[in-house]
């Protein structure tokens, strides 16, 4: 029997659950590298800085970098890798893939024994994230999604929080590594800090992320974060109905350099109570 063309030749051009598959398995190996380097790390080998005394690189960031690269590269050999550690290793060309990685993502937590730190990978195609894991070393918890195939935790699929009053929500947030940037974040959150339920500031924005992913924060916040910060992260609350706005353009007056991802009836208020309490003065 002839099949009808369109079906036939509908074939799917990105490979989106195979590349989740490949971030959680490279994500999970690198987590185990993590954990094991760690205590050769914490509060001793603080093996370098970046762009500010406190932006710190330890040899655990750079074992696991080196790790994801080399996995990547023997799956994967066509692709490109951005990292947080040695950068970028070519411009992607039209469809081709190109993996955002942060090795360790919550790096002061990591180099001072606190457990909230993360294996971040998102894999982009055409500048858009399609597929994407953060795993955390310490409990093992696997956050995943592939673009339109939705996100899980182990297994369990996650949804934002419904929560629609703001003066009820935990607001996570971030402050970043240069002192002056931090000082203006710290300002406005403290002017918002009445007027919503809670603040947390874990230390981790991949996993930040995947808290209002799963419910547990009902928005975040941060300028200032970087590609690899939030790709993994932001597709996982995308696709657990969050609404995402990443750094770049700036249509609300949060300022190019915001990230907000909300509970959908949050995402709003949230923007304007920022927008009002000079947020896009922050960068
Ligand atoms: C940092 C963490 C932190 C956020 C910073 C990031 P790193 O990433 O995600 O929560 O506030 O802006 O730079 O340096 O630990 O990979």
């Amino acid at each position: 029997m002839n099949r009808s063309p369109d079906v036939a030749h509908r074939v799917d051009p990105v490979p989106v659950e195979e590349l989740e598959q490949i971030a959680v398995d490279v994500a999970g190996e690198t987590a185990a590298l993590a954990l094991a380097v760690r205590e050769r790390v914490v509060g001793r080998d603080r093996l370098d800085t970046k762009s500010s005394a406190t932006d710190v690189v330890t040899e655990g960031d750079r074992a696991c970098e080196a790790l994801v690269r080399e996995r990547l590269a023997a799956t994967r050999p066509g692709d490109l890798v951005l990292g947080e550690e040695e950068g970028t290793s070519g411009t992607p060309g039209p469809g081709q893939v190109r993996w955002v990685v942060d090795p360790i993502d919550g790096t002061v937590n990591y180099t001072h024994g606190l457990p909230w730190f993360s294996v971040s990978l998102g894999a982009e195609v055409d500048g858009r994230i399609v597929a994407g894991a953060v795993v955390e070393p310490v409990s093992g918890r696997v956050w995943r999604a592939a673009l339109g195939h939705g996100a899980r935790r182990d297994g369990e699929t996650l949804r934002t929080s419904t929560l629609d009053e703001l003066a009820l929500a935990v607001i996570g947030t971030g402050l970043g590594y240069d002192p002056g940037r931090r000082a203006r974040q710290a300002a406005v959150l403290a002017r918002i800090a009445g007027r919503i339920g809670d603040v947390r500031r874990t230390g981790c924005a991949s996993l930040d992320l995947c808290a209002v992913a799963a419910g547990w924060l009902d928005g975040f916040y941060e300028h200032g974060l970087h590609a690899w910060d939030h790709a993994a992260g932001g597709l996982i609350a995308a696709e657990a109905g969050a609404v995402v706005r990443l750094p770049g353009a700036d249509p609300d007056g949060l300022g190019a350099e915001a990230t907000l991802v909300a509970a959908p009836a949050l995402a709003g208020p949230l923007t304007e109570l920022l927008v009002a309490e000079g947020a896009g003065g922050i960068a």
